[in-house]
């Protein structure tokens, strides 16, 4: 039996990484034999950034909206909000006494996001790995789903799972595999190919939205940086070509072809006739989903009524084990 978990944060607006690293693969799961799915907002780990209360529920509102556009079926998977489900955060508090200073401090993304200031970080950016680790062992999941920038926090995650089996002496968390998949697994920036695709960049223009319009989708695949030299006719021309290889890249995972076919088709063509192609695959592939989350979010009662169902079968599963849990670590009952 396989257990699939993975969430995004409603810090803002879905990306093209986000859809192609992450969500898209999530949407595959869905049809194998044995297999169960839970698919949850981490609403939680959003408010370790800075954040607009007021923006807070309608930006989880929507992201729900977004999986179940992307493909993500309601009636085959478990959609549900992280905060509606008490048991993660409890079993973070229980994983934080086993989790060490150093891994956490060794945190790439921790060091990215608090910078130069870490003495002024919260506890809670800090720890953020910690309750990610909670979100997949309380389901005790066995595959993550996730973009290639999630690998050590998932690193961390194995790593808690075995630190309390030893500490406890039982068998009784999996190691959760991470699941790096997809043609995509990073997406980088439009307008610097050495660096991802993100929410937190400060220029639209670096990024698509799964809510552009295709006007908005055309203009910035036009702007996206580029080098001077026309298509090559093989992959490993691309190299040192970090711009190229990202737009290749983003075409062939829109369409669904390979990369080298679709330089085959480009070998030889300039930007300037390459872009509108790719901005039709991006807008044909990304209308009917920015559609159906304008409607979904026109009728946000149903949108919740799937969080709510969502969220009573997540706790169906995670009150037993986090009761296992309480037993193994001697707590009074
Ligand atoms: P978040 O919301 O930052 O990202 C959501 C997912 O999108 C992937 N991703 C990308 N993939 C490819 N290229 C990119 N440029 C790109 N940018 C983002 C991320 O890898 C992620 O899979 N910490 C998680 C949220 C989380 C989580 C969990 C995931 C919290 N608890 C438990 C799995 C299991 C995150 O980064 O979210």
């Amino acid at each position: 039996m396989k257990r699939i978990l993975s969430g995004m944060q409603p810090t803002s607006q879905l990306h093209l990484g986000n859809y192609l690293g992450a969500l898209k693969n999530w949407v595959d799961f869905q049809g194998e034999p044995n297999t169960e799915c839970l698919y949850c907002v981490v609403d939680l780990h959003a408010i370790t950034a800075d954040y607009e209360p007021a923006n807070l529920a309608n930006a989880t509102r929507e992201i729900a909206a977004a999986y179940i556009a992307a493909g993500i079926d309601p009636d085959k998977s478990s959609i549900f909000v992280q905060s509606h489900v008490p048991e993660h955060s409890q079993l973070m508090w229980l994983l934080a006494t086993m989790a060490q200073m150093g891994k956490l401090e060794r945190m790439t993304q921790f060091k990215d996001k608090a910078g130069k200031n870490a003495e002024r970080a919260g506890l809670g950016l800090f720890a953020y790995p910690v309750l990610m680790a909670a979100d997949i062992l309380i389901y005790k999941a066995t595959h993550v789903p996730v973009g290639e920038d999630q690998k050590q926090h998932l690193e961390l995650a194995r790593d808690l799972a075995a630190t309390f089996n030893t500490r406890y002496g039982v068998d009784f968390f999996p190691q959760p595999e991470p699941v790096i998949a997809g043609p995509a697994p990073r997406v980088m920036s439009l307008r610097d190919g050495s660096s991802k695709m993100s929410k937190s960049a400060d220029s639209d223009m670096t990024r698509i939205n799964l809510t552009d319009s295709a006007d908005l989708i055309a203009t910035t695949i036009k702007k996206a940086k580029n080098d001077a030299d026309p298509l090559p006719a093989t992959l490993e021309e691309l190299k040192g070509r970090p711009e190229a290889l990202n737009l290749i890249t983003l075409y062939a995972a829109l369409s669904g072809r390979e990369k080298q076919d679709v330089l085959s088709e480009f070998e030889g063509k300039q930007f300037g006739a390459f872009k509108p192609a790719l901005a039709d695959v991006a807008i044909a592939h990304l209308e009917p989903i920015t559609s159906r989350m304008n409607e979904l979010m026109q009728d946000p009662a149903q949108v919740d009524a799937v969080l709510a169902r969502g969220a009573e079968k997540a706790r169906s599963i995670a009150s037993p084990i986090l009761g296992d849990v309480h037993k193994i670590m001697g707590f009074y009952k």
